[in-house]
């Protein structure tokens, strides 16, 4: 059954919200203002998820999608829509999760950082999957599915990344490749040198064929790491260097790195750039992207970092620099902060995983009485549930601006500032 659907606005995931007899609908691939016929493909949560059949009124903000896998692969939910209207949106999709979920009502206005639309990831992880032919196909998964839309090429992918796709396609590959399900690449600054993962069931002799074959003939590629049978073996450079600014950090496979290229110094230099002090924290470190230029103004700084390969890059990178008054902290923030007793520390960063940082980390930080905190979030429901907390608990948020990391996604990255309320 197809019915006409109004969109009214859009919400966090990417798709538009409206209502049919009474009732919440989603529908993606739809924009404000806009009439469509849709049909409705499933019910989940009492709210109905339409597929769009044909749009009846176009919004001014629509635009031709360019990619042609654009509304089947998973990836990209907003090439529909103009990207100065994507970053705007988001914006204002920020602004109501965080009265939503926080009630904080923020008036303000939230600036936005956009950069180029396209060929923006530094990273990809491309599923492989073999065809009924016993061809390899590579792609990403269709959206809320496994299934494999093989792509030629991603207009949201660095150009040297998409030169190794199309090697990849290439007939020779096929065979090599079947023992494969993911192969993932990151690309340096220069978009030159690339650092690979390659995951699924091949056994030593396989691996190490195809990561001599990889390091030889893939444009670029320097490092590749086959991760198989629960074991992880490097080989090329261990490590991929990534410079940012006036620093360059040592990356190595399994480490987090952001993913999106050209807003990385603006992003780093908000977060850190004017911030001095005895003491800073940085907590959930990653290889120390925001620890190193923090390491130049405060006389001491602690960073934690969970995952054992990035608190090893992260130790690397503060002595490759050398930074004596960087303490690396290989564990969670949680635990760390159990022990940690100073007070008073003048800035504490926290830019965690799409989890958030959670109450019970909080806690902790809220009863050092940071003079300001710094919260880098990539998922605007767990910032606002975190920022709720630190509200109850004394805090004032100051600042809040996004980052328009993925445009053509409904990723959304941003960074709250917060200091003490004046009493
Ligand atoms: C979003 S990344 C940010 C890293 C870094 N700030 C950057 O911008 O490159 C989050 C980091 O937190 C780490 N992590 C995840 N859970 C953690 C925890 N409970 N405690 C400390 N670090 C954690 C992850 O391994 C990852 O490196």
């Amino acid at each position: 059954m197809s019915f006409e659907f109004s969109a009214q606005k859009l919400v966090y995931g990417g798709d538009a919200l409206g209502h049919y007899q009474g009732r919440a609908v989603l529908v993606p691939r739809a924009l404000p203002g806009e009439r469509l016929e849709v049909e409705i493909v499933r019910t989940a949560k009492g709210v109905m998820h339409g597929r769009p059949l044909r749009i009846l009124t176009a919004a001014p903000a629509r635009v031709d999608a360019p990619c042609p896998y654009f509304g089947r692969c998973g990836g990209c939910h907003y090439q529909h829509f103009s990207p100065e209207n994507q970053a705007a949106a988001k914006a204002e999709i920020l602004r109501e999760t965080l009265r939503r979920i926080g009630k904080i009502q923020w008036e303000p206005d939230i600036p936005v950082h956009a950069g180029p639309a396209w060929n923006y990831r530094n990273q990809a992880q491309i599923k492989v999957a073999v065809q009924p032919d016993g061809r390899i196909a590579l792609g990403f998964f269709e959206a809320e599915s496994h299934r494999l839309s093989a792509i030629d090429a991603c207009l949201i992918l660095s150009p040297r990344l998409n030169a190794i796709l199309a090697a990849l396609r290439g007939a020779e590959w096929s065979a090599k490749l079947t023992g494969c399900r993911e192969i993932e690449l990151f690309a340096d600054d220069r978009d030159e040198k690339v650092m690979m993962a390659i995951r699924g069931s091949l056994n030593g002799k396989e691996a190490e064929a195809l990561a001599a074959d990889c390091l030889a003939k893939l444009p670029g590629v320097a490092s590749v790491a086959i991760e198989a049978g629960g074991g992880s073996r490097v080989f090329g450079e261990q490590a991929l260097k990534y410079q940012v600014g006036d620093f360059e950090y040592q990356v190595s496979a399994g480490s987090f790195f952001q993913a999106s290229k050209f807003l990385l110094p603006e992003f780093v230099k908000s977060v850190t750039e004017g911030e001095h002090g005895a003491l800073a924290l940085d907590l959930f470190a990653g290889v120390g992207l925001l620890t190193l230029p923090l390491a130049r103004h405060f006389d001491e700084i602690v960073s934690v970092e969970a995952h054992p390969p990035a608190a090893a890059d992260l130790a690397a990178n503060a002595k490759a620099h050398a930074f004596q008054n960087v303490r690396a902290v290989a564990e969670t923030a949680f635990d760390f902060l159990r022990r940690f007793a100073r007070s008073s520390p003048d800035l504490v960063v926290v830019d965690p995983p799409r989890a958030g940082v959670g109450s019970d980390t909080l806690k902790f930080i809220a009863a050092l009485q940071p003079r300001k905190i710094h919260y880098a979030s990539c998922h605007p429901a767990t910032l606002a549930r975190d920022l709720g907390l630190l509200i109850a608990w004394g805090y004032q948020l100051k600042f809040v601006e996004l980052f328009d990391f993925f445009p053509q996604t409904f990723h959304i990255e941003c960074i709250a500032k917060l200091a003490p309320k004046q009493t």
